[in-house]
């Protein structure tokens, strides 16, 4: 994951007991491609050392407003002055205070006030503290300024009690760094999605369905929601986490999955569907397991609806996406189920080495023709489509 290459972040740390998370942070940052530079207040140094930090992120800690380290003696500019963004983490009630009231009593909140780039913090403190009306005040005052807070979340906290006001786990503030530098190309738009296998009960616990890992989808569903749509997530059987910013609705058999999909349509400006919905399903499925009993054993299958086809077959119908994996022939079978099921876009896939894996190859057909993209990384071709549907989305407005 190098998502946040060529970024530089300034991460100031400040004094709670979160700061042993935050250097954590600084090594998951680094792994996305991002350039941290450590700003260590006061009392962030009294939890977690410089050295620490240094050795993590590769680059020199500072945490004085007069360190002559800087030659011109204007680190509280010249930090952040190419910075894409400064992150507090954690940020204490009191920095949030001092924020709100633009003092400058030391380098971290100095920056802030200097700065041009955006500015993110992740509280953390003790949970009555969070709930203080002053604290509740400064938040909102935070946000009015357009200082964007990530969290915190509720949990057991280190002074024994339990609520709001732990900050966020460094992988949901790496995630969260990185929806952030996303261009907000589907802003305000609504989306649903379909994901993963379905699974076509035979008796109690045994059922028909295929390999679909989910991956592709739950990709794209994060993609779009980075993207700034709102995404309704109608989910098959797969043991992925739900995207930060996407609403999972979880569904077993095709039947489920289309009632989901019709329900969930209201307001759609787009539908897409990547499950790999079972194109069968048996006629009836035993109330109890069925036994051996040597003999042959046939099951009689009866088609499932086609989801997709039903809803671009809709009145009024949302801009629909249709992905088409095929092993062999991808132009004729993609742009022939492009016609068929009368869809603007389809995402054709060449699978090779079966589904599931963690790259791509695809090819986007729609009135204009085809559209191929490099093999990449599913995140990659997540993006990429989303930046194709914005683009067709936006030349019909
Ligand atoms: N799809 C759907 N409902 C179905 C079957 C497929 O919504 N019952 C959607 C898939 O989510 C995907 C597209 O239709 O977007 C795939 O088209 P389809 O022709 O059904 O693909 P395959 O099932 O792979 O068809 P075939 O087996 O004929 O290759």
């Amino acid at each position: 994951m190098i998502e946040l290459k060529g970024r530089k972040l300034v991460l100031g740390v400040t004094g709670g007991i979160a700061a042993y998370k935050a250097a954590e942070l600084v090594r998951l940052l680094g792994k996305a491609g991002a350039d941290v530079h450590v700003v260590l207040t006061e009392g962030g140094a009294r939890f977690v050392t410089a050295v620490t930090f240094q050795a993590l992120s590769g680059n020199p800690v500072w945490t004085d407003l007069w360190d002559p380290r800087m030659g011109n003696n204007m680190a509280h500019i010249d930090l952040t002055r190419d910075a894409d963004a400064i992150l507090i983490a954690p940020a204490t009630a009191d920095v949030m205070a001092k924020l709100v009231h633009g003092l400058a009593d030391d380098l971290l909140t100095t920056l802030c006030l200097a700065r041009e780039c955006p500015l993110l913090v992740a509280p953390a403190m003790n949970r009555q503290m969070w709930e203080n009306p002053a604290t509740q005040r400064n938040v909102g005052q935070l946000r009015g300024d357009g200082v964007a807070v990530l969290g915190p979340a509720a949990g057991e906290q280190a002074c024994g009690e339990v609520g709001q006001g732990r900050m966020l786990e460094p992988e949901a503030l790496c995630e969260a760094l990185i929806d952030f530098f996303q261009p907000k190309l589907l802003a305000g738009r609504r989306i649903v999605m379909t994901a993963g296998p379905t699974f076509e009960a035979i008796d109690p616990v045994r059922g028909i369905t295929n390999s679909s890992s989910g991956k592709m989808a739950y990709g794209l569903a994060r993609a779009c929601a980075q993207a700034g749509a709102e995404v309704t997530l109608v989910s098959g059987p797969v043991a992925l986490p739900v995207p930060a910013g996407v609403q999972r609705i979880s569904v077993r058999s095709a039947l489920d999955m289309r009632d989901a999909v019709l329900r969930s349509l209201l307001g759609a400006e787009v539908f897409i569907g990547v499950a790999a919905v079972a194109d069968y399903r048996p006629v009836q499925s035993a109330d109890h397991k069925i036994k051996k009993t040597g003999s042959e054993l046939s099951l009689t299958l009866t088609p499932n609806p086609d989801i997709l086809a039903e809803v671009a077959g809709l009145p009024n119908p949302p801009f629909c996406v249709g992905f088409a994996a095929e092993s062999r022939n991808l132009d004729e079978y993609a742009e022939g189920k492009r016609k068929a099921k009368r869809l603007p876009l389809v995402v054709g896939n060449l699978v090779q080495d079966g589904l599931g894996g963690d790259e791509n190859l695809v090819v986007l057909y729609d009135d204009a023709g085809r559209h191929p993209l490099p093999r990449m990384p599913k995140p990659d071709v997540a993006r990429s489509i989303v930046a194709h549907l914005a683009g067709l989305l936006c030349s019909r407005c």
